[in-house]
C-alpha cells in the first residue's frame, strides 16, 4: 500500500478512516478520495515549479467533481477544461476565470461563448477552421479571445494507443510546421489575439525523452514564430505525467521540472501545464464488495458489484488496477479472475490475479482509481452510477449521492403515442 491508503492491524484505512466503516455508512461500489493525497500532489508540482514562471491547470476531465476542482482552486491551482460543462463546473467550485484555459478538438459557439464571456485565460485552438469560427463568436460579442495554437509534434508516446495524441495522423492540432502562417494570418484578425503554442502529447507517459523531444520542437516553432514578428508570450506543454499502475513513472517531477527550465530559459514565455492523473489517479480507490466468488473446474471468478459500468479503464485499455483485499483474504493466493456484474465479457478488472481467497460479502479494494474512473462511469445495464465519498484526516462525506434507477426515470420521457 502507498500513500495515504494503508493499511492498521490488516484493515485498509483511506486517511484516518477504515474502508470498512465508508462500506458500511455509504454502501458500495463508491470511490473514495484522499483529499490530503491529492493536496500532496498539487504541491510536489507547485515546489518543483517554485521560482519559475509556470501555471499549473488541473485537467478537469480526470475528476471533475466540484469538491475536487475546489480544492484545487482553493491551492491556486487553474484549470484545463475541454467543454462548457467543464467550465461551468470550475467557475461554480470558485476558480477564477482567468485561470481557465479551454482545450478541446471541437468547440461550439455557444461554448466558445461562454469563455469570452467569463474571460477566460486561453483558448488552445486545435484547427484553421475553428480559429476562424472562434475570430467571428469573439467579434459577435465583442471580444478578443487569447488564443494558444495547438501544434502536433509528431511524437509518440503515451501508456497506451488509445490515448497517444501527438503522432502525425492523431485528429489533434495542427502540422507543428503550418504554425507559423496560422499565428501569422491570426495576428491579423480582430476577435483573436495569438499568445501562444500548445501541445500535448498524451496520457501516462513514463519517460522524459518524448517531452522533452517535443518540446525542444515546439519551442523551436516558437522561437521561429517570435522571429516572425507575432508577440508571442506563453507556451502550453499539456499533461500526460505518468503516475504508478503496475510500475512506477522513471522520472520524477524535479527532474522534469529541470528539464523545461533548462529549455525554457532566456524564452521568456510564461509556461502552462495540464496535468490530470497526476494530481488524482492515486489518491482513490473504488470499494466495491464481492457478491460471489464462482468456482469453475479450472478458474476461480471474483464476481464484484462495481463493474465496467463503474471503472471501464481496464476494459477499455486493459489498464492494470492493483486489487487489494480490505481486511486480508483467507488461504493461499491464487489467480483469480476478478470481473463485475455486467452482461459482457469485457467486463473485467484483472484476469489470473494472485489473490487470497476472497467470498461474498468481501470487500475489496481496486486502487489507483482516482483518475478518469467516475467520471467515466455510467448507468449501463441500469445499475445505479457508484457513489463517491471523499476523506480528509479523520473526517469524510458523501460528496456524489448514489442514484437509484427511479433517478434515470425521471429523465426519460415514454412517447404519448407509445399507449
Ligand atoms: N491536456 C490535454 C489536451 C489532454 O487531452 C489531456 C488528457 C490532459 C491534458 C491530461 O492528461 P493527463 O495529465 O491526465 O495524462 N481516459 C484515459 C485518459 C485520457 C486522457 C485524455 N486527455 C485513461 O483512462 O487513461
Amino acid at each position: 500500500m502507498t500513500g495515504m491508503f494503508q493499511r492498521r492491524d490488516g484493515r485498509l484505512f483511506a486517511e484516518e478512516v477504515a474502508l470498512t466503516d465508508i462500506a458500511e455508512a455509504v454502501g458500495t461500489p463508491v470511490y473514495v478520495n484522499s483529499a490530503n493525497g491529492m493536496r500532496q500532489q498539487a504541491r510536489i508540482l507547485q515546489e518543483a515549479f517554485a521560482g519559475q514562471d509556470v501555471r499549473i491547470c488541473y485537467a478537469v476531465k480526470a475528476n471533475h467533481h466540484l469538491a475536487v476542482l475546489r480544492l484545487f482552486a482553493g491551492m491556486g491551482l487553474g484549470m484545463d477544461t475541454v467543454s462548457g460543462g467543464e467550465i461551468a463546473r470550475s467557475i461554480r467550485a470558485g476558480c477564477p476565470p482567468d485561470r481557465i484555459v479551454f482545450a478541446g478538438i471541437a468547440k461550439d459557439d455557444d461554448e466558445m461563448r461562454l469563455g469570452l464571456q467569463h474571460g477566460i485565460y486561453q483558448f488552445n485552438v486545435e484547427s484553421v477552421e475553428e480559429l476562424h469560427r472562434l475570430d467571428q463568436v469573439a467579434r459577435a460579442v465583442g471580444r478578443r479571445a487569447p488564443v494558444a495554437l495547438r501544434v502536433n509534434p509528431n511524437v509518440a508516446a503515451g501508456g497506451h494507443d488509445k490515448i497517444s495524441t501527438g503522432r502525425k495522423g492523431d485528429k489533434f492540432g495542427v502540422p507543428l510546421e503550418d504554425a507559423l502562417e496560422i499565428l501569422t494570418a491570426a495576428d491579423g484578425m480582430e476577435g483573436v489575439e495569438p499568445v501562444g503554442l500548445h501541445c500535448h502529447i498524451g496520457s501516462q507517459i513514463v519517460e522524459l525523452a518524448p517531452f522533452e523531444t517535443a518540446y525542444q520542437r515546439v519551442i523551436e516553432a516558437w522561437r521561429a514564430i517570435r522571429a516572425g514578428g507575432v508577440a508571442l508570450s506563453r507556451i502550453d506543454f499539456g499533461g500526460g505525467f505518468g503516475v504508478r499502475y503496475q510500475e512506477p513513472p522513471r522520472f520524477r517531477i524535479p527532474d522534469y521540472a529541470a528539464m523545461v527550465k533548462r529549455l525554457t530559459a532566456g524564452l521568456g514565455a510564461t509556461v502552462v501545464l495540464e496535468p490530470g492523473r497526476f494530481l488524482v489517479a492515486e489518491q482513490a480507490v473504488l470499494l466495491t464488495r464481492a457478491i460471489y466468488l464462482k468456482q469453475t473446474a479450472d478458474h476461480r471468478f471474483l464476481v464484484l458489484d462495481a463493474g465496467m459500468n463503474t471503472l471501464i479503464r481496464p476494459a477499455m485499455y486493459g489498464a492494470w488496477h492493483d486489487i487489494e483485499p480490505v481486511e486480508g483474504g483467507r488461504g493461499d493466493e491464487a489467480p483469480t479472475e476478478v470481473v463485475g456484474p455486467i452482461c459482457e465479457s469485457s467486463d473485467f478488472f484483472a484476469r489470473g490475479r494472485m489473490l487470497p481467497r476472497l467470498e461474498g460479502g468481501d470487500l475489496v479494494a481496486i486502487l489507483q482509481a482516482g483518475a478518469y474512473g467516475s467520471v467515466m462511469a455510467s448507468d449501463y445495464n441500469s445499475r445505479p452510477g457508484p457513489a463517491e465519498v471523499m476523506v480528509d484526516g479523520s473526517q469524510f462525506d458523501v460528496i456524489t449521492r448514489r442514484r437509484p434507477v427511479e433517478l434515470q426515470f425521471e429523465d426519460e420521457v415514454i412517447p404519448r403515442w407509445l399507449g
